[in-house]
């Protein structure tokens, strides 16, 4: 099966491609670098034509406010436009759990996705991830510096474990900066709506 990973060269993108291939899969890995951008719309129909899937998992260079939702609704919209001109039969995204129930710009240009891709018409698959393995090797090291400093681990509490993910610019991706450092990071549910036999 034909799939291309919008985005595959990044953290979670470059992994899924992986992965997919491991599976046998004919897998492109577009991305600005490969000359697919999907806010200028540069290489979307071509790379699209014959896929059956089109996995998102692009990410906004910036992410203030503002320009993390312009990315995410302009992304959104030329990539869910290609795929119903070439007809790919599936569309997935990787979300974020709790983003409808912060007030954080980044969650607020997810929720903008997420939007686009409900409303397309094309059968899609939404993950929301927690992010918490992303940030076990923060935690872990935060407890280790404060035992050896004499403090009490700040991690024996899972509500200040909570605090921890909320608040450290250490939790942050190595990739860049991202909206982890502020996720409540606590459960995964999938939104599916399914289309046959892809
Ligand atoms: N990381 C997490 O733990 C996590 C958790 C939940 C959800 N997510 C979601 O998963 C997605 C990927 O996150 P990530 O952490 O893997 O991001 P990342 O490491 O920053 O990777 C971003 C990817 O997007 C590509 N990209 C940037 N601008 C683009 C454009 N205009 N057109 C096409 N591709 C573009 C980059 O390509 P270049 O390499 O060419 O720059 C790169 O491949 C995001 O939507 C994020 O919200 C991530």
């Amino acid at each position: 099966m034909k799939i291309v990973v919008i985005g595959g060269t990044g953290l979670i993108g470059s992994k899924t491609v992986a992965i997919l291939r491991q599976g046998g899969h004919d897998v492109v890995a577009a991305s600005p670098k490969s000359g697919i951008n999907s806010i200028t719309g540069e290489g979307l129909k071509e790379v699209m034509a014959g896929a059956q899937v089109a996995i998102d998992l692009a990410n906004s260079p910036s992410f203030e406010d503002k320009a993390v939702l312009e990315f995410f609704e302009t992304s959104g919209r030329n990539l869910l436009a290609a795929e119903a001109a070439t007809r790919v039969r599936h569309h997935v995204a990787l979300s974020i759990a709790g983003t409808d129930r912060s007030d954080n710009g980044y969650f607020r240009a997810k929720v903008a996705q997420e939007k686009l891709i409900k409303t397309s018409g094309i059968p899609y698959t939404i993950i929301r991830a927690t992010q918490f393995m992303e940030f076990l090797g923060g935690i872990a090291d935060q407890a280790r510096m404060e035992t050896s400093s004499g403090f009490r681990p700040s991690c024996s509490s899972p509500s200040r474990r909570t605090t921890l993910l909320l608040s450290s610019p250490r939790w942050r991706s190595p990739r860049r900066e991202t909206a982890s450092s502020k996720s409540p990071a606590r459960n995964e549910y999938r939104s599916t709506k399914s289309s046959p036999a892809i």
